[in-house]
């Protein structure tokens, strides 16, 4: 059963539709926790179907594909499709906490504003790559229901150098306009501290500009940069960020757990447990990829199980391409 307290917030907030959204979410996390999936999808599904965010414009035939043609970003952001929520990825204690911190604090924002508490607004991924960075937008899109926007970085800077701030600014401001999730993947690229180029100077004054950007954004969404290269982040950007999160490899125990998630709807015919010592070092999607792998094999070979055999030979073939694509980057 929901909570009374929820039900009274439900009924008091009639007629203010993301105060409506924000305490059916809540009913929908009670039932979620309770173990009650089916009912939690369902209300959600009526949630999204029945009650508009504040911020999503009434639609209006035709115009909708000429207004994101004319929106004045559109040429720097992709939409990326959001699927995966919460329940779809592995962490460790201390990160769950930390977003799922964070997911509640965005829902109940209302209530923190009520108080002038700040809202965090800006979120650092850091960490090497498979790792979860880009998941983990997905995740805070599909668990605030907002969509997510990939910014392309390759556009944005541009090759005329004066344009990188001019094309920032269109973007942060697409970013205030409309609540959404901006992603910055690659955001060293943007902001590194080159010191040694010719360019110095003008470079010095695109990562300033950046730097007050991001410092002046509070929402309505959430900003996101995400980076494998930390070493090579300006040291002033850090301060800049609400939250820094920490992609790091997966220990024994995450890898159980990706496991277990892995061979839920295909199983593995042998006690997995003794392979975890062999994938320690490796990222999530290099174990998520040996997973696959083995399950193709077996079911190419119209079996319904994966066998130790399967899985060591993907878990060599992920070991040769590995070596291949090192040598590669030699
Ligand atoms: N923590 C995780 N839990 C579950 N799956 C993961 C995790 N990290 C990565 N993956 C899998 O690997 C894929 C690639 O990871 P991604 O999020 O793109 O990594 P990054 O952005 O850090 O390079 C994901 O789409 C997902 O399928
Ligand atoms: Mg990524």
């Amino acid at each position: 059963m929901a909570k009374a307290d929820h039900i009274k917030k439900l009924v008091a907030s009639f007629g203010r539709n993301q105060e409506f959204r924000a305490a059916t979410l809540r009913i929908i996390d009670d039932a979620a926790n309770q173990g009650k999936r089916p009912f939690a999808e369902s209300l959600r599904k009526i949630l999204d179907a029945n009650v508009r965010h504040d911020y999503q414009a009434v639609p209006q035939p035709g115009l909708t594909t000429l207004a994101s043609q004319i929106d004045p970003a559109a040429d720097l952001l992709d939409e990326v499709a959001v699927t995966r929520g919460l329940n779809d990825i592995v962490l460790n204690p201390d990160m769950r906490l930390l977003i799922e911190g964070i997911i509640e604090e965005r829902r109940r924002s209302e209530e923190l504003r009520r108080h002038r508490l700040p809202i965090s607004t800006r979120l650092l991924f850091s960490g090497p790559s498979g790792c979860g960075k880009t998941l983990c937008a997905e995740v805070f899109a599909r668990e605030l229901s907002m969509p997510l926007y990939s910014a392309r970085i390759d556009v944005i800077i541009s090759s005329f150098l004066g344009e990188t701030a001019s094309n920032l600014r269109r973007l942060f401001e697409f970013a205030t306009r409309k609540p959404c999730i901006l992603f910055l993947d690659e955001f060293d690229a943007l902001a590194r501290t080159r010191t040694d180029t010719a360019e110095h100077n003008e470079l010095r004054r695109v990562v300033n500009s950046l730097l007050l950007m991001i410092e002046r954004f509070k929402g309505p969404g959430l900003v996101i940069a995400a980076t494998n290269l930390p070493q090579f982040l300006d040291e002033a950007l850090w301060r800049r960020f609400d939250d820094i999160l920490s992609f790091d490899p997966p220990t024994e125990r995450e890898i159980e757990l990706l496991l277990t998630r892995q061979f839920a709807n295909f199983p593995a015919h042998f006690d997995v447990s003794t392979t975890i010592s062999k994938l320690v070092g490796m990222s999530y999607a290099d174990i998520e990829r040996i997973c696959f792998d083995a399950i193709k094999k077996a079911v190419l070979k119209k079996r319904k199980s994966v066998s130790e055999t399967e899985f060591a030979a993907a878990l060599r073939q992920e070991t040769r391409r590995k070596s291949l694509t090192s040598n590669r980057s030699l």
